[in-house]
């Protein structure tokens, strides 16, 4: 057993003193440090710096390993320039990414406080890894494919490697379904991967609305997304609406990446039925995709993570420096509870959306802990998430199931 003493605990998305934790693998008791000696009398007492703050670990939902050896390679600015670069330099990114490489990427998450991520795998290739970093992972296997010819053959290697990373679920993943987008996956596969996900109870996400051209070629079969489907698929049509897309999902409570160009009516039908948001602010400002109206999440009560996405469209993996980035983009949300709710949306939103065990300091959860401290004693205890939004950028200790792997 080992006690952990911070200055500030956060408990129940509040800031508290006076507080210890007494935790092996899962969180055993959370008191004063006095009632847990005696309770534990053999317990080891961690000690901590200053002004030292312990969080639950933290959850990116939303990552591409798999595209982690771009840092200056893809353009930025506006999306289809973007994706036409990802398509042209695809294969030299990917065959380039080796398991250092994408075990360095796990590391940066590391060093920010995140003991468990949603990896977006388009092959399986960083499956290794996966198993072999510490963190736990959400394995999102992807389906793509919108061509009926081609269809079926893509969905029985959907299927190969959803197979694949069942097989590693004693090495700290937990299977999952992405879905590509609306515009690239054929709506007779959608439909078979969203049964199954149903069927398997397993978690699923998909990219959403996140270009304004996607909204266009949905829409109206037009804009950016007509000339690349002439010329990659020689077709100029949609193969679903936006409508009909989301109401694929009625059943099934699924995690929609981006939603920068969704509606607010669009995104109450989704908070209805149950569905989620991840928010990735520096993918979308950097692929010039605009800025999620996140205040319409919060006043629909809808519930949002924060991610990094992939180093194919960001600069770091830190999802500390991925809330300051959304901190700063919502410059009109109220500075403390904007920083409160982003705390929230990497620690229980996640945990909760995707049934985790863990996401928050409470008996019986796993003790997944990222301790950080501030620089000096914050002026009020509400203040705490926003000084350390603005202050920390390396945790000083990290537990995953009670291990100490920082
Ligand atoms: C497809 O496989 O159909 C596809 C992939 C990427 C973008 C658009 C379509
Ligand atoms: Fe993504």
């Amino acid at each position: 057993m080992t006690i952990i003493t911070p200055n500030y605990l956060y408990l129940n998305n509040k800031f508290q003193e006076n507080l210890a934790v007494a935790f092996d693998k899962k969180i055993q008791a959370i008191d004063s440090l006095e009632k847990l000696q005696k309770q534990y009398p053999e317990a080891k007492i961690e000690e901590q710096q200053p002004n030292s703050v312990l969080y639950p670990g933290f959850i990116n939902t939303h990552v591409h390993l798999e595209f982690s050896k771009n840092r200056t390679t893809l353009k930025y600015g506006s999306f289809m320039p973007w994706l036409d670069s990802v398509i042209k330099n695809r294969e030299e990114l990917i065959g380039a990414c080796d398991n250092n490489v994408m075990m360095s990427a796990c590391k940066q998450m590391l060093d920010s406080g995140v003991t468990t991520f949603g990896a977006i795998s388009s092959f399986g290739t960083e499956l290794e890894v996966c198993t072999q970093t510490p963190q736990k992972v959400i394995f999102f296997n992807e389906l793509i494919g919108s061509q009926a010819v081609t269809a079926d053959m893509l969905y029985a290697d959907f299927l190969e490697r959803l197979a694949e990373s069942k097989n590693c679920a004693n090495s700290g993943i937990i299977p999952a379904i992405a879905i590509h987008s609306p515009y690239s996956v054929h709506p007779i596969v959608l439909q078979r991967a969203v049964s199954l996900a149903k069927k398997e109870r397993l978690p699923i996400s998909s990219h959403f609305l996140e270009s304004q051209a996607e909204r266009e070629w949905l829409e109206s079969d037009k804009g950016d997304f007509l000339e690349f489907f002439e010329k990659f698929f020689s077709t100029s049509r949609a193969v679903t609406t936006i409508d009909e897309f989301m109401h694929s999902f009625n059943q099934v409570p699924t995690h929609f990446t981006h939603a920068v160009q969704a509606t607010k009516e669009e995104l109450a039908f989704l908070g209805n039925k149950g569905h989620s948001i991840a928010h990735c602010p520096r993918s979308n400002r950097l692929l010039g995709c605009g800025r999620l109206a996140i205040e319409t999440l919060i006043e629909n009560d809808m519930s949002f993570t924060t991610a990094t996405d992939g180093l194919s469209s960001n600069n770091t993996l830190s999802i500390l420096d991925e809330l300051r980035a959304a901190l700063m983009l919502h410059h009109l949300a109220p500075l403390e509870k904007l920083a409160s709710l982003l705390i929230k949306s990497i620690t229980s939103n996640p945990a909760e959306i995707f049934a985790l065990n863990s996401g928050k300091i409470e008996v019986g959860k796993d003790a997944d802990f990222a301790l950080v401290s501030l620089p000096d004693k914050p002026s009020s205890l509400e203040s705490i998430a926003l000084q350390t939004i603005l202050h920390v950028h390396k945790v000083d200790k990290l537990y995953i199931g009670g291990d100490k792997v920082l």
